[in-house]
C-alpha cells in the first residue's frame, strides 16, 4: 500500500477536512487522551499517558501500512476538532475498524462528526477500495449510534457485558456497512 501518501492526505468538506496529523496537535491529542470521560464513550481506559508516550503513539500509528489516521479539522485547515481512523485494513479481504472522536464537547452535535464520516466513507470505498467497515460501540452511547445509523450502518451483534466502565460492565455493539449499503444510503 505504498501508494498511499499519507503526508498530502486532505480531504475536505463543507465545514471539516481530515488530514494527517501537524506537530501542534500533540497538545490536543494529550488533553483528549488523558480525558476520561472520552476515554469511557470510547472504549480506551482511563489511565494517565505522558507527552512521550502520545509521541511515540502518533509516529507509530502513521507508518503503520494497516492504518489510516487523520485529525479532523475545522475549514481553516489549523483547528484540530477530533480524529478519525480506519485501523486493522485488511488489504486481501478489504475491510476496516472505524474510530472516530470529536475532543471537545462544544463542537459535538453540529453536524461534524457526521461529515468527517461521511469524508471517510468515500474514501474507503471509492479511493482505496474497500469492501466493508466495521465497528463497535458501547450500547449506551446514543449519539454515537445515531450517527452510524444515519451513514449506513447497521447492527451486527452483540458482546454482552463486554467492557467495564462507571463501576459496571456494559454491553458492546457490533455495526458494520457494507460497499453496496453505503451506495444505497448515499441514494447512488
Ligand atoms: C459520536 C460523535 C463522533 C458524533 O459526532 P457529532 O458531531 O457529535 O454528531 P453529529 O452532530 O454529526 O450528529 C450525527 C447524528 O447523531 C445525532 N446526535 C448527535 N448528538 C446526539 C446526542 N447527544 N444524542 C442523540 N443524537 C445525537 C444527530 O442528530 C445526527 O443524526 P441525524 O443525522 O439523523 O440528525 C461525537 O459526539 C463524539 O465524538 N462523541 C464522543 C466520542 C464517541 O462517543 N465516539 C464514538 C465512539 S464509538
Amino acid at each position: 500500500m505504498d501508494n498511499i501518501n499519507k503526508q498530502r492526505m486532505v480531504l475536505s468538506g463543507y465545514q471539516v477536512c481530515l488530514k494527517t496529523l501537524e506537530d501542534q496537535d500533540l497538545e490536543y491529542i494529550y488533553k483528549w487522551k488523558n480525558d476520561w470521560g472520552l476515554a469511557k464513550l470510547i472504549k480506551a481506559y482511563p489511565l494517565p499517558i505522558a507527552r512521550y508516550e502520545i509521541q511515540e503513539w502518533l509516529k507509530k500509528n502513521h507508518s503503520d501500512k494497516n492504518q489510516i489516521f487523520l485529525g479532523i479539522y475545522l475549514k481553516d485547515y489549523v483547528s484540530i476538532i477530533g480524529v478519525i481512523r480506519l485501523k486493522y485494513i485488511d488489504w486481501i479481504s478489504r475491510n476496516a475498524e472505524l474510530g472516530i472522536y470529536i475532543g471537545e464537547d462544544k463542537y459535538r452535535g453540529r453536524g461534524l462528526g457526521k461529515e468527517a464520516l461521511k469524508l471517510l466513507l468515500i474514501y474507503a470505498f471509492q479511493e482505496i477500495n474497500l469492501y466493508k467497515i466495521n465497528l463497535t460501540v458501547l450500547e449506551s452511547n446514543a449519539s454515537a449510534i445515531k450517527l452510524y445509523k444515519s451513514c449506513g450502518f447497521t447492527k451486527e451483534g452483540l458482546l454482552r457485558e463486554q467492557f467495564w466502565v462507571n463501576g459496571k460492565y456494559e454491553n458492546v455493539l457490533l455495526m458494520g456497512l457494507l460497499r453496496n449499503e453505503y451506495k444505497e444510503n448515499l441514494g447512488e
